[in-house]
C-alpha cells in the first residue's frame, strides 16, 4: 500500500453552525491533544464572526459536550483560525488559502447544507485550495438516486475518489466497528450466520426523542432520508457482509457495496410509515407535512448466504427508548426435552447508547419435570469517558487518507437505489402516540416472522 500524505491543515466549512458545536470542536480538541492536527484548523463562516468569537464558540462547544480539556483545548486554540466570508465570493477562497499557510495538502471538511456543496467545491477548484486535498462530505448525501449521482459527478470533477470522504458517524463508533469483528475474529459465529441457522434479522433504532428543535432540516428530510439511507444500511451492510480480503479499506468497502447490490428494490407495500402525534405542532414543520418520524420495512438479500431471510429494519423519534440494536433470531432447535415452547435462540448486538453483546439461549430449571426457561448470555462494555469520539476517529481517519470507514461513490448511489421506488411512492404516514413503539401497522408487518424484539433499558 502506498503510504498517503498527510493533511497538513484542517478547514472546516459551517463553523458556526450546529454540527461543529456540538460534535466538531469536542473531536477537535481531542485530535489536537493527540497531536493528531497538523498544521492550522480554519474555520470558515458567514457570520460576521471574528476569530475571537469563534474561540469563545469553541470554549462553550467543549464546555457543554464532554468538557473542557486544558491542554486539548490549548492546543487547538493556538492552532485555530476564522475566515468569514460568503460561500459564492472567490475572495473568502483566497483567504481559506491564505490561512492554510502554505499546506500542500489540506483536507476541506464541508459540515454545510447540501445545497451548498456544488458552489463551494467549484469555488475550492478555482481557488486552487483543491490542489493536493481531500474533502470530507457530510450527509446527506444527495437527497434521491438522481442527485446522488449528480453530486458524485460534481465531486469528481474536483476531487479524485481517492481524495473523497462521504462521511457517515455511525461509522465511528466502536460498536458498530464491532460488528465485523466480532463476527470474523470469533471461530463460533460465522459457522451459523447465514440461511441455514438464521430465520431473520432485526435492526432498530429507537430514539426516546422528538426532532429536538430542527423542524425545518427534519421536515425536508424524514426518518428514510436521516438515518435510513446511511447510518441503518451500514448496519446492514456490516451485519450481512462476506469476509473481507485483508482488512484493507477497498476490500471493506467492496463487501458493504456488495450487500447494497442484493437488497431487492424496497417494495412500498413491505414499508410502513408513521409520525408521531405532535410533530405538526412544532416549528419549522409544515402544517399538513407528510413527512416520517418513523418507518419500518421488510427487505430480502439475494444472496447465497442471505436469500429468503427476512431482515426488519425500523427507527423512529419519540419511540420509549433511545437504543440501536441488531437482533438476528436462529431457527428453533427440536425441542425433545423442554415440556413448554421456548424462544427461539437470539445473538444480539446492542449499537448504542453502550456496547453488549447477548446470546438468547435456554437453560434447564430445576426440578423433576424437564423444563427450560429462556436466558440471556451477557457481555457488555461501557462508552467509557477516555473512549473516541465518532468524529474525532474518523477525521483522525481522514488526515492519514484512510477511507475504509468511508461511503464511496458507488456505496451511495446502492443505498439510493434501494430506496428510489419507495421515495417515488411513499405509502401512508400513520399516526402514532409519542412513547410507543410507533403504528399497529408495522407491528402487522413483522408478525408472520414472530414480531418485533424492543429493546429495553
Ligand atoms: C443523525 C441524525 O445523523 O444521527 C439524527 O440526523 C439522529 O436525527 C442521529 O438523531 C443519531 O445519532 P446517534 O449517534 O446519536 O445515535
Amino acid at each position: 500500500m502506498t503510504q498517503q500524505p498527510v493533511s497538513d491543515s484542517l478547514v472546516f466549512f459551517g463553523a458556526t453552525g450546529d454540527l461543529a458545536f456540538k460534535q466538531i470542536f469536542p473531536s477537535l480538541q481531542r485530535l489536537a491533544k493527540r497531536d493528531k492536527l497538523k498544521g492550522p484548523v480554519v474555520g470558515v463562516a458567514k457570520s460576521g464572526w471574528t476569530l475571537d468569537d469563534l474561540k469563545k464558540r469553541a470554549r462553550d462547544s467543549v464546555e457543554q459536550h464532554g468538557g473542557l480539556d486544558p491542554e486539548g483545548f490549548e492546543k487547538l486554540i493556538a492552532l485555530l483560525r476564522y475566515v468569514d466570508g460568503d460561500y459564492l465570493d472567490s475572495a473568502t477562497f483566497q483567504e481559506v488559502r491564505k490561512q492554510c499557510g502554505g499546506a500542500s495538502h489540506p483536507i476541506h471538511y464541508l459540515a454545510i447544507p447540501p445545497s451548498l456543496f456544488g458552489k463551494v467545491l467549484e469555488q475550492l477548484k478555482q481557488a486552487g485550495c483543491a490542489d493536493g486535498a481531500r474533502v470530507v462530505i457530510e450527509k446527506p448525501f444527495g437527497h434521491d438516486l438522481e442527485s446522488a449521482i449528480a453530486l458524485n459527478q460534481i465531486v469528481h470533477q474536483t476531487f479524485d475518489e481517492n481524495d473523497v470522504f462521504r462521511i457517515d458517524h455511525y461509522l465511528g463508533k466502536n460498536a458498530v466497528q464491532n460488528l465485523i469483528f466480532f463476527r470474523f475474529s470469533n471461530s463460533f459465529l460465522e459457522p451459523i450466520w447465514n440461511r441455514q441457522y438464521v430465520e431473520s434479522v432485526q435492526i432498530t433504532m429507537a430514539e426516546g426523542f422528538g426532532i429536538q428543535g430542527r423542524g425545518a432540516f427534519y421536515d425536508e428530510t424524514g426518518a428514510i432520508r436521516d438515518v435510513l439511507q446511511n447510518h441503518l444500511m451500514q448496519l446492514l451492510s456490516n451485519v450481512a457482509m462476506e469476509p473481507p480480503i485483508g482488512a484493507g479499506a477497498e476490500a471493506l468497502r467492496d463487501e458493504r457495496t456488495k450487500v447494497l447490490k442484493g437488497v431487492q428494490c424496497m417494495e412500498p407495500s413491505k414499508v410502513v410509515r408513521g409520525q408521531f402525534e405532535g410533530y405538526l405542532q412544532e416549528p419549522g414543520v409544515k402544517p399538513n407535512s407528510q413527512v416520517e418520524t418513523y418507518v419500518a420495512l421488510k427487505v430480502c438479500i439475494n444472496s447465497w448466504r442471505w436469500k429468503d431471510v427476512p431482515f426488519y429494519i425500523r427507527t423512529g423519534k419519540s419511540l420509549p427508548v433511545t437504543e440501536t440494536e441488531v437482533v438476528a433470531r436462529l431457527r428453533q432447535a427440536p425441542q425433545i426435552f423442554s415440556l413448554d415452547p421456548l424462544p427461539p435462540n437470539y445473538v444480539r448486538f446492542r449499537v448504542s447508547p453502550e456496547m453488549a453483546i447477548g446470546i438468547g439461549a435456554h437453560v434447564r430449571l430445576p426440578g423433576e419435570v424437564p423444563r427450560g426457561a429462556a436466558v440471556e448470555m451477557l457481555a457488555t462494555q461501557s462508552n467509557k469517558a477516555d473512549d473516541i469520539l465518532p468524529y474525532e476517529e474518523l477525521l483522525a481517519d481522514a488526515i492519514v487518507g484512510n477511507q475504509a470507514r468511508f461511503a464511496r461513490a458507488d456505496y451511495v448511489e446502492d443505498a439510493w437505489r434501494i430506496l428510489d421506488p419507495l421515495l417515488k411512492n411513499m405509502p401512508p404516514v400513520h399516526p402514532y402516540k409519542p412513547g410507543t413503539w410507533g403504528p399497529v401497522e408495522a407491528e402487522k408487518l413483522a408478525e408472520a416472522d414472530g414480531g418485533w424484539q424492543n429493546p429495553s433499558n
